[in-house]
């Protein structure tokens, strides 16, 4: 570690690391990122206190098996919600730890192995979630594939592709299958990026996914405002999970930073997420948490 600070304090940054993407938390991602716990307002870090804002509600959450996708499954089992999570086969060993820490929290968590790209794997989540939970109340449409190249130049045709296949497609089969099966009350939450607002050069092909996350976010909620069904997004700015360690150039991982001296934890955007999915933020639709420490931008 470049530091001997809490993960919490100014001044914290991980120590330059690489995997091969998709990039394995569990006992690889040095240090583990903060899951359960959350800052303590004094530096330090205390586990979430849960107040039973999503009792019996029955979630998808794609790219569960880490990061914010795993934060954010053990806050939605604290908070009462029984989930589903998706993964790529190759992370078994983080999805069971999600599993674990669901089951600890006392929620249900279904696990399936899938590549999203395949519209047919987006609706075997539906189904399979129909199947075991009987309904579907939130859907956080979290995953995501990016690599870091610097210059259009070098950008290959097929990683544009991979990405939008990976990134965009899937949020809109899953949103449309899911559809199929919500009533008022029900939400989606869409993973976006502070690179939609920016423009982040070196991730071109990702930064135009998420700037069609923005828009299908808005549309979305347009189109179904009216009868109770809300979509919001969050759109985070440098947080420490494996998909950074597997796809960021060292030179970008030493300045994996925000305004406020250190990187956001996945919890501190799984909390934005669990406010979005409960009725706590009943009054917002089309809207996005800038969850950045500070970057402002224009939205
Ligand atoms: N970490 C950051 O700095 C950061 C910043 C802004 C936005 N985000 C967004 O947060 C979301 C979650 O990422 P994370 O940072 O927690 O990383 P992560 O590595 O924990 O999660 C990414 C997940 O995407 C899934 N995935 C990738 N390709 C897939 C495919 N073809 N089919 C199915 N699943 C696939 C994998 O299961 C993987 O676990 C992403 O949408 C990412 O763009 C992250």
């Amino acid at each position: 570690m470049s530091s001997d600070k809490s993960m919490f304090e100014s001044g914290w940054l991980p120590p330059v690391q690489q995997q091969a993407p998709p990039g394995q938390q569990k006992g690889k991602l040095d240090p583990q990122p903060a899951i359960e716990h959350v800052p303590d307002g004094k530096g330090g870090s205390k586990l979430y206190q849960p107040a039973g804002k999503l009792k019996g509600k029955k979630a998808i959450i794609t790219g569960g098996d880490s990061g914010i996708g795993q934060s954010t499954a053990t806050l939605f089992a604290m908070e009462g919600a029984d989930v589903l999570i998706t993964y790529l086969p190759e992370e078994e060993v983080d999805a069971k730890e999600t599993k674990s820490l669901v089951e600890k929290h006392g929620g249900k968590c279904y696990t399936l192995a899938v590549d999203l790209r395949d519209m047919k794997n987006c609706q075997k989540v539906i189904d399979e979630a129909m199947s075991k939970m009987g309904a579907i109340n939130i859907l956080f449409n979290n995953h995501a594939y990016q690599m870091m190249i610097e210059d259009i130049h070098d950008l290959s045709e097929e990683q544009w592709i991979k990405t939008f296949d990976t990134n965009i497609h899937p949020f809109f089969y899953l949103s449309k299958y899911a559809l199929a099966h919500t009533s008022a009350g029900d939400t989606i939450i869409n993973d976006a990026s502070i690179n939609a607002y920016i423009g982040r050069p070196d991730l071109l092909d990702y930064t135009c996914t998420k700037g069609a996350i923005v828009s299908l976010t808005r549309g979305l909620a347009n189109q179904f405002a009216a009868k109770g069904i809300r979509c919001n997004q969050v759109a985070p700015g440098p947080v420490w999970t494996p998909l950074v360690a597997s796809t960021m150039t060292p030179e970008a991982l030493k300045q994996f930073t925000t305004p406020m001296g250190r990187p956001a934890q996945p919890s501190e955007i799984a909390t934005c997420v669990v406010f979005l999915a409960s009725t706590d933020s009943s009054m917002l639709t089309g809207e996005t948490i800038h969850c950045n420490g500070g970057g402002f931008v224009t939205s």
